[in-house]
């Protein structure tokens, strides 16, 4: 039996780790006892973890991760720590990054220095591919300097660095996960997929950045919870592991892609003006997980993509309350 302290799990991917770990999808996860310690700002929601609300196997603490009293007595007796709690839009964070500092970084460097009082065993600090920054050709391997480009990326970033500090320094056993986009059920209907999905089920435009040609990796969320859990029961501590394997897209193909999905024509697309900032390309290697960990990524896309849009149709209750938050 193993206890795991798993912040974020009330958001998107961090439910769905909780939910797949619950459900015996995760690797090593059987019999987890699972304490989710989550915020529920406006983009954690209960709501999420609805489907495993009866099941002994995890509570839900509500509180902030910065807050270094309730941290402590939540760590003592912990194995391991997940930790995905973070501000995660960019938009947010162009137009304040305050709170971003405030959760990614000193946050983290609570939740890490309460992991070392305890003697954690494990921790797997999530992290996001935007902090290596733009790249026009190529993928980025894991010994990239990060180079991030917004507020968000950069408080990411700095959050990685203090994860492989408190490895060096207090030799706690970090290891860092780089993740390329997710997609999928439960996402809050800001990020892209889910806001057109939205709003073309609402019979309203999309809203595509400059000329569209930004270049994505999309992912499944599922298949990142299986590559955070193949990072927990078996990744080198101290090392980086960046988890892609998706399909690679511009943000112009995949809006063509949502339009068909949904039935509807190009005349929904409405311009609007580049985000300031906005990397033009993402792109990871994740060899270093296939071949020390055996990941790869299960979900072939457009199946993926159909099944979420069929998601967000049959589950108006879940999301319609949300969008006034967005
Ligand atoms: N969504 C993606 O495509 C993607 C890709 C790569 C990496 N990531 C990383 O994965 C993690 C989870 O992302 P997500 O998309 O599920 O985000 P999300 O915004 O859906 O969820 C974030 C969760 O963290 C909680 N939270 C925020 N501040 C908190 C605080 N101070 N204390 C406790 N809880 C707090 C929120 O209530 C929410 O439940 C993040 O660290 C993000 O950087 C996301």
């Amino acid at each position: 039996m193993v206890d795991i302290l798993i912040t974020g799990g009330a958001g998107f991917i961090g439910s769905t780790f909780v939910r797949a770990a619950l459900s015996g999808e995760l690797p090593g996860l059987a019999g987890a006892r699972i304490t989710v310690l989550d915020k529920l700002t406006y983009s954690g929601n209960r709501a999420n973890l609805a489907p495993v609300a009866d099941h002994p196997g995890w509570r839900l603490v509500t509180g902030d991760i910065a807050d270094g009293d309730l941290v402590d007595t939540l760590m003592r007796g912990q194995d391991a720590v997940v930790h995905f709690a973070a501000e995660t839009h960019v938009d947010r964070s162009i137009h304040g990054g305050g709170e971003f500092v405030r959760t990614n970084v000193l946050g983290t460097q609570v939740l890490l220095e309460s992991a070392v009082r305890h003697r954690v065993d494990r921790f797997v600090h999530v992290s996001t591919d935007e902090v290596y920054g733009s790249i026009d050709l190529g993928s980025w391997d894991e010994s990239q300097p990060v180079a991030p480009n917004s507020p968000y990326s950069a408080s990411k970033a700095g959050s990685d660095l203090l994860a492989l500090a408190y490895h060096r320094t207090h030799g706690l056993a970090v290891s860092v996960t780089r993740c390329s986009n997710n997609y999928g059920p439960y996402q809050f209907p800001e990020k892209m997929v889910p806001l057109f999905v939205t709003n073309l089920l609402d019979g309203r435009p999309v809203p595509l950045y400059g000329d569209g040609r930004q270049v994505r990796d999309w992912l499944h969320v599922s298949d990142h919870c299986r590559g955070v859990a193949l990072v927990l029961a078996g990744g080198h501590p101290g090392a980086v592991y960046n988890i892609g394997g998706g399909t690679e897209l511009t943000n112009m193909e995949l809006t063509r892609r949502l339009l068909r999905a949904c039935g509807v024509g190009p005349d929904r697309i409405e311009h609007v003006a580049d985000r300031p900032g906005h990397d033009r390309r993402y792109s990871v290697d994740w060899t270093r997980i296939r071949t020390e960990l055996g990941y790869r990524p299960q979900v072939p896309f457009d199946a993926g993509l159909a099944a979420t849009v069929d998601w967000y149709r049959s589950h108006r209750s879940w999301w319609e309350p949300l969008r006034v938050a967005a």
